[in-house]
């Protein structure tokens, strides 16, 4: 069964979710599902340290690429939405082998994935919206790559078509880096996702994540979010998943969003759907702002981590209506998501040698005996030991999100909390929002 054929009936009441994922992005989408309307239960798989810690919430030890078991559980449990948070599960088609079951899910399916599983069909699908973004030019073997980077005469972003956990996007300022590029992912720098190669002009400009959820052809757009991807400060060092963000993100005001909705957001969508594939789950769109006007730096099929940590918090009661109603492909017989009059801000806590190699099994404290409603934070990289300790388990540890009237106080609530936090070799970037804070 298709997702086009499923219900458009919106069932009489959405208690149980089931969220996939292990991450703080998944940790902040149990945590602001657990806090709708109707919810009673949020079970989340395989979760991570964090997870039982979240009032109604409970953690599977299913994995995301084991479809039979966890539509089983699902049906056992009477689930009534499954969101995926990951990348990896949706570019395998879980969404579509889900829906198969009969259930109701929000992520597209494996077609819809390729937005971001294939950055080639991306490009392809944006110049046949009409969408702005970089030039670009498609290589399939070395010779082939370094031919196209001669005769173009300039430093050239160089990108593994496939997923590469964000890593696969090299910048280079002068041809001879651009060369090497090229030769380190046709070595297999980044294995199978590197065996097709995009070159593409460079833009430059501040950047931007625009969060679209859609139900196949209309949508509900979030408060535009601005990441922070390198490791160190000032935006230097390696990039990473992601060291901090905030939201809504001053650059962007309601004008300008209504802009990339009509620029960007819905000719996508629009042009998906006249392909015939019925996109239910999160377009995020990574834009840079450049002299020119914005163009299209990258899109992904889910949310942003960390910047599904700072938007959570800012969702008001309705969101799991919402999203049941993009997987149900009825956006219009949804409640209308309230966004809260506020700003937040979220800082990641690394371990140490992340993004390389991330000291794992350290031990974690975590002071905040009572965190106010301004205040949370999200598990990521967090496991128990043998003996019930709180430790490391992955490059990104957890993230400390807080909320205020301003950005200025959000990054205050923040820091403090941070400084309740503490393992050996903590990292953690403290000019996050250095862009729009005062103090
Ligand atoms: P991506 O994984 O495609 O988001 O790329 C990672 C980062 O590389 C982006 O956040 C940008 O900072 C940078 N980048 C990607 N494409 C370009 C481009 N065409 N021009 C300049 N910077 C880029
Ligand atoms: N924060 C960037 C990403 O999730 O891809």
């Amino acid at each position: 069964m298709s997702s086009t054929a499923t219900s458009k009936q919106i069932p009489e009441k959405l208690k149980r979710v089931l969220v996939i994922g292990s991450g703080g992005r998944e940790n902040s989408l149990a945590w602001a599902l657990s806090r709708s309307t109707t919810i009673e239960e949020v079970l989340v798989t395989p979760g991570n340290a964090g997870t039982e810690d979240i009032p109604g919430c409970q953690r599977l030890s299913i994995e995301e690429t084991d479809g039979i078991a966890l539509a089983k559980v699902c049906k056992f449990k009477e689930i009534d939405l499954i969101v995926i948070g990951p990348e990896t599960p949706l570019a395998n088609g879980l969404a579509d082998e889900l829906r198969q079951y009969g259930l109701i899910v929000f992520g597209p399916g494996k077609l819809g994935a390729r937005l971001e599983s294939s950055k080639t069909w991306a490009k392809k699908l944006m110049m046949e919206a009409g969408v702005p973004t970089a030039k670009y030019w498609e290589a399939r073997e070395e010779k082939e790559a370094i031919k196209i980077v001669n005769q173009f005469n300039q430093a050239l972003v160089v990108k593994a078509d496939g997923l590469a956990a964000g890593k696969g996007v090299i910048v280079s300022d002068t041809l001879e880096q651009t060369k090497q590029a090229i030769h380190e992912i046709f070595k297999g720098r980044f294995g199978e996702a590197g065996t097709q190669v995009l070159l593409e002009e460079r833009l430059s400009g501040p950047e931007i994540s625009v969060f679209a959820l859609c139900d196949g052809k209309e949508m509900v757009l979030l408060p535009p979010a601005q990441d922070h991807k390198r490791l160190y400060e000032g935006d230097k060092g390696p990039n990473t998943g992601g060291m901090g963000a905030y939201a809504p993100a001053p650059l962007l005001d309601e004008n300008s969003l209504q802009d990339i909705k009509a620029l960007v957001l819905q000719p996508i969508l629009e042009t998906l759907c006249r392909k015939g594939i019925d996109y239910r789950g999160v377009i995020y769109a990574g834009l840079m702002l450049t002299q020119a006007g914005p163009k299209v730096i990258e899109f992904n099929c889910r949310f942003g981590d960390p910047e599904c940590q700072a938007l959570m918090p800012l969702m008001g009661p309705e969101l799991a209506e919402v999203l049941q109603a993009c997987s149900l492909g009825c956006l219009e017989k949804s409640p209308n998501l309230s966004i809260q009059d506020s700003y937040s801000a979220c800082v990641v806590a690394a371990s140490a040698g992340y993004p390389e190699s991330p000291e794992l099994g350290v031990p974690i404290s975590i002071e905040l005996q009572q965190k106010s409603n301004s205040l949370q934070v999200f598990h990521a990289g967090t496991s128990l030991n043998d003996k019930g300790q709180l430790v490391t388990a992955g490059g990104r540890v957890l993230s400390v999100v807080g909320q205020g009237s301003n950005l200025d106080e959000a990054f205050q609530v923040v820091y403090q909390g941070m400084k309740k936090v503490s393992f050996k070799g903590i990292t953690y970037r403290s000019d996050i929002g250095h862009q729009v804070r005062k103090s």
